[in-house]
């Protein structure tokens, strides 16, 4: 028989839940700027709704449009105003506090660094509230080739690890007189991240569960890899194959910041009703130490 174990951290963050929150109360139409988050199965949920994403405010000429968890720059929601678009702001607080933060420096004269991924959408939205001067670097060595400059601060994708921010910070350190750091990491990606790992170690078989689009999701599953237990991203409870759990005895599921509990709990019901057992993870026998 299987024991199915549930990461302690999975699914939704406190920022996801917040704007499908929104998006299902929000009067309808309403256009989404860009996928509201990485899960088709979510968004074509939403789309059901009267909730439809949108690539531009181009393709929008009237009623509302909602901002996702990433956020924007300020001239996108000054385009929107300018058309006479209710805008429903989703924008996760923890991001919301970089973007505040990045124009407060920004005003304050400092070259604002971003440690994180130019092409995601978070980054983008961030640089436009960073003022014209500011750069994104995605590593220490990224960092090296910037030149001296009398005044920066850093802060960070929320995303990204930590530690990386403090080796870009490290870096700056050497290039200019006065530096600020700002931590804008957001923990839940950490937690997710350290929580999957902890249950893959324990485990036989690892199930990561969360849209392929979704890069959360992706790197959860190489996380588990690296532990040397077989790994299996899907993305339903439909994907599920039997010949994954011959001879093992212990499945852990995790599931990424843009996968609904509802989802994971399918995958949980699938595999106990396969093997006509499940044991929640607050039942099990303590475990020993390797
Ligand atoms: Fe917000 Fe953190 Fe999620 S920044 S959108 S709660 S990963």
């Amino acid at each position: 028989f299987l024991e199915v174990l549930v990461a302690d951290y999975a699914g939704f963050c406190f920022g996801v839940t917040r704007a499908v929150k929104k998006a299902k109360e929000a009067p309808k139409p309403i256009a989404s700027l860009g996928s509201l988050i990485h899960n088709r199965l979510v968004v074509e949920e939403l789309a059901r709704e009267g909730v439809k994403p949108v690539a531009s405010l181009e393709e929008v000429d009237c009623g509302r449009v909602l901002i996702r968890s990433h956020g924007v720059s300020p001239d996108v929601l000054e385009v929107a105003r300018e058309k006479g678009l209710e805008v429903i702001d989703a924008t996760c607080p923890y991001v919301a506090r970089a973007q505040h933060l990045a124009q407060k420096l920004a005003r304050e004269g400092y070259q604002v660094v971003i440690v994180g991924e130019a092409s995601h959408p978070e980054v983008k939205g961030l640089l436009g509230w960073a003022g014209p001067g500011a750069v994104v670097v995605s590593d220490r060595e990224e960092a090296e080739l910037l030149p001296y400059y009398p005044r920066r601060a850093v802060l960070a994708q929320t995303t990204q690890p930590e530690e990386k921010l403090a080796e870009v910070a490290a870096v700056l350190r050497t290039k200019t007189d006065t530096l600020v750091v700002h931590n804008t990491v957001c923990h839940a990606t950490r937690r997710r991240q350290e929580a999957a790992v902890d249950l893959a170690r324990r485990v036989d078989v690892m199930l990561v569960v969360g849209g392929r689009e979704s890069a959360n999701t992706r790197h959860l599953a190489e996380l588990c890899r690296t532990t040397g237990t077989p790994t299996y991203h899907i993305e339903t409870a439909g994907e599920l194959c039997r010949q994954w759990f011959i001879n093992a005895r212990r499945v852990g599921v995790t599931g990424g910041a843009s996968t609904p509990a509802w989802i994971i709990e399918e995958v949980v019901v699938m595999l106990a009703e396969q093997e006509k057992l499940m044991v929640p993870e607050g039942e099990r026998e303590p475990e020993k130490g390797p």
